[in-house]
Formats: structure tokens, C-alpha cells, sequence
């Protein structure tokens, strides 16, 4: 075996191009978020999920982060409709379900319930402030769950990432040939920067490879976008890395923001694409100020590792030190906080926007070089609205 076992054991396969839509059933539409969960779910990134869930999974999963089996699972994948859709539908019949006038999937309705969304955001997301963009997002949501098994008959629009819109089928098999037995994943929503090749290549010492898996999926809006992103990622990879070390392809499902409990899902789900090491940084899918720095690293003690089956790798807050002359931590690092080049994404996303040029120690030139080019053309665009 040289890849890391799917989660719950079995890679879930539930697509089938083949089938053609039954325009009979009644229709549900899906948002980007559901979309891109659809297609996880049926090419196995979401295994062992079979569909969206019913209440006794989502049950658990609010409040034990465990799917009603035991499984390990913290974050809820729901379908959510209206009360007039809710009123229509009849458990057990079948619904087609369509984004912008196209049937992607079918589901048969096993469940239908009504959330507790203050629980579901005080457990998930451990705040309900509607200034968290995963609570607001989980109100603005409609009202009713839906859930049961799905198939996928029509695949979502792979847009400019073709190339790098692969399956976790895939990337397992490239992991395999690749002869890689030991794999490292890293999940981003950002650039990378320094910090982040650092911690990435200090992992990428232990393991054979590194599966570079940037979310591509909705994020919130001043988040950089995801073209400008793959951009930097190219340049990146083509100037610094081994080229028979490092894998990307992208990871189309959208950003929760919901810190520590997605760190565990990020996990779950890259041990679906063949990896078997995880790598958590600082306030790894955080926002804002609602969770500690490192609690997305404590959060992995609740589950024992066998039953993650994925081991994650902890970095503490990386930085270029002017005296070491060389990116560290605390953990490495013994001089004065003022030698260390330190710049909050606030910061730097102000610095592109005015064509100001963050320090070489913080992010590679060409990097900086495409960033300023994309956000200045976002910039001239937001101008002209
Ligand atoms: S995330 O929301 O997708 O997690 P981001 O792209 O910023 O955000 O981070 C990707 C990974 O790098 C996460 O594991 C995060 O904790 C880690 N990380 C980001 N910046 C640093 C840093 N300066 N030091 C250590 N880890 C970091």
C-alpha cells in the first residue's frame, strides 16, 4: 500500500456520467457551496459521506464531531431548501439537483429537518457573530436540511484549473507512481509566502512529497482570488521546488473559515486524496480574532490518531529573522521581535493594491510581482463598479 487509506476504509465513488436526467423529478437548486460539496461527495474527497446528511449524522457531528457511526467528521455537509420547497417534497422521492439550469446530481430524500443554526454555529464555529463570514453564510442559508444519498451525472464546471481539477482517484494513482509512500498535504487559501515554503519544505524533510492542494472554492471577498492565486503557484513551483517532490491540483470546495473544526475536515479530506501527513500551521483557517493560534492544533487530541488515520505536522508562527538571517520561529529563534518581518495579510493586501512591493524575506519577487499585477487589476476593476 502506497498511499494512505480513504477514510471509513472505502473510497466512495458515486458518479455516473451515463445516467441522464430525468426532467420529470422535481428540481432542487444548489448554491456554489452545495455544488462544490456535491462533487466532493461523489468522487470520494468527502469519503465516507454517501450524500448530503440527515439529521442523525449532522446530530452527531454538531455535537460530537463524529458522524452517528462514530466516524471521525466536524464539520456538517447539508443541502438546504425552503420552507415552500420543504412543503413539496415527500421523503423518499427522488429530486434532481440543478445549479444555473443544469441537472448535476440526483438525491433521494431520506431526511428532512430544521436545523438549529445557533447551536449548529456555536459548536461549529464557536461564535454567532454574523461578522464571522461561516456564521453569516450558515444564516443566510435556507431554513430546511435535506439529506440522503446522491449520484453525480453531470460534472461542474472545471473553468480555467482544468489541469489541475483532479479526483482524489487521481491523485493517489500520481502519488503511487510517483513512488511516494509518505505524502504531505497542504491546504492554503492565501499566496505563499515565505512562511509558508518554509514550513511546507521543513515537512517535505520527513516525507517523500508534498500535494500542494490550494481551495479554489467560494471564499470571502477580500480573500485574493483564486486565478491570481494559481498564478503565484506556478511561478512558485516552477522556480523553487523539486519538481519530483511537489503535486498540486486544486481543492474546489469552499472556505468555512471555521478554523480548528475545518483544520480536522481539511485533514479528513486530504487523507482522501492519498496523503498521510497533514500540516497545521497558525490559526490554520482562521479569521479574524476568534480562535487562538494554535487552536487548531489542539483540537486533533480529541481523536485518537489511529482513528484519524492521518498524522498532522504542527508549525509554530514562521517568520524571516534579519539576525538569523533565515525564516524561524520561537521555537528556533532567540533574537528580539524586532528582527523579524512580520506582515498581516490586511497589511499586504493594502501594500498590492498600491503597487508596493512586501520585502523579498516575506514573499519571493516573483510571487509579489504577479500578486501586484492581479490585484491591481481587481483594484482598477472594483474602481470602475
Ligand atoms: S488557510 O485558511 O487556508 O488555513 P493560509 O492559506 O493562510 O490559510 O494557511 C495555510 C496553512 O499555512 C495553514 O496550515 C496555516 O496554519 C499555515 N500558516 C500560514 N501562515 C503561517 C505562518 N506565518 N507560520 C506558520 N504557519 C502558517
Amino acid at each position: 500500500m502506497s498511499v494512505n487509506q480513504p477514510h471509513g476504509g472505502k473510497l466512495i465513488q458515486r458518479i455516473d456520467l451515463l445516467q441522464t436526467a430525468d426532467l420529470s423529478l422535481k428540481n432542487v437548486e444548489l448554491d456554489n457551496l452545495e455544488l462544490s460539496d456535491l462533487e466532493l461527495i461523489a468522487n470520494g474527497g468527502y469519503s465516507p459521506l454517501q450524500g448530503f446528511m440527515g439529521k442523525a449524522d449532522y446530530d452527531s457531528v454538531v455535537m460530537k464531531m463524529r458522524l452517528a457511526n462514530g466516524i471521525p467528521w466536524s464539520i456538517p455537509i447539508t443541502l438546504a431548501i425552503d420552507k415552500v420547497k420543504a412543503t413539496e417534497l415527500a421523503i423518499g422521492e427522488k429530486i434532481n439537483l440543478v445549479s444555473n439550469g443544469t441537472v448535476y446530481g440526483v438525491m433521494k430524500v431520506e431526511d428532512m429537518y430544521i436545523p438549529d443554526k445557533k447551536l449548529e454555529a456555536e459548536m461549529v464555529y464557536r461564535t454567532t457573530d454574523l461578522a464571522h463570514p461561516g456564521v453569516k453564510k450558515l444564516f443566510d442559508r435556507n431554513p430546511v436540511y435535506i439529506g440522503g444519498p446522491i449520484t453525480l451525472i453531470n460534472l461542474p464546471e472545471k473553468g480555467q484549473f482544468e489541469a489541475y481539477h483532479l479526483t482524489p482517484k487521481q491523485t493517489r494513482k500520481i502519488f503511487s507512481e510517483m513512488g511516494w509512500k509518505t505524502v504531505v498535504g497542504f491546504q492554503t487559501r492565501n499566496p505563499v509566502h515565505r512562511a509558508h515554503e518554509y514550513i511546507q519544505k521543513s515537512a517535505l524533510e520527513l516525507v517523500d512529497g508534498l500535494f500542494l492542494n490550494p481551495l479554489v472554492g467560494e471564499t470571502k471577498s477580500d480573500d485574493i482570488p483564486s486565478e491570481i492565486r494559481m498564478k503565484s503557484y506556478q511561478v512558485l513551483l516552477e522556480n523553487y521546488y523539486p519538481k519530483h517532490r511537489v503535486f498540486m491540483s486544486v481543492f474546489p470546495a469552499a472556505m468555512r473559515y471555521a478554523g480548528p473544526r475545518e483544520a480536522i475536515f481539511h485533514a479528513i479530506v486530504r487523507k482522501n486524496f492519498g496523503c498521510t501527513h497533514f500540516i497545521v500551521g497558525r490559526d490554520h483557517a482562521g479569521v479574524g480574532n476568534y480562535y487562538g493560534t494554535y487552536d487548531a492544533q489542539t483540537i486533533f487530541s480529541y481523536y485518537s490518531k489511529d482513528e484519524l488515520g492521518i498524522q498532522p505536522l504542527f508549525f509554530e508562527h514562521s517568520f524571516y529573522c534579519k539576525k538569523c538571517e533565515n525564516m524561524a520561529s520561537e521555537k528556533t529563534c532567540p533574537h528580539d521581535k524586532q528582527h523579524h518581518v512580520i506582515l498581516s495579510g490586511t497589511k499586504v493586501r493594502g501594500m498590492l493594491k498600491n503597487g508596493e512591493l512586501p520585502p523579498k524575506e516575506f514573499s519571493r519577487p516573483e510571487v509579489i510581482e504577479i500578486l501586484i499585477e492581479g490585484m491591481q487589476e481587481v483594484y482598477i476593476k472594483d474602481l470602475r463598479v
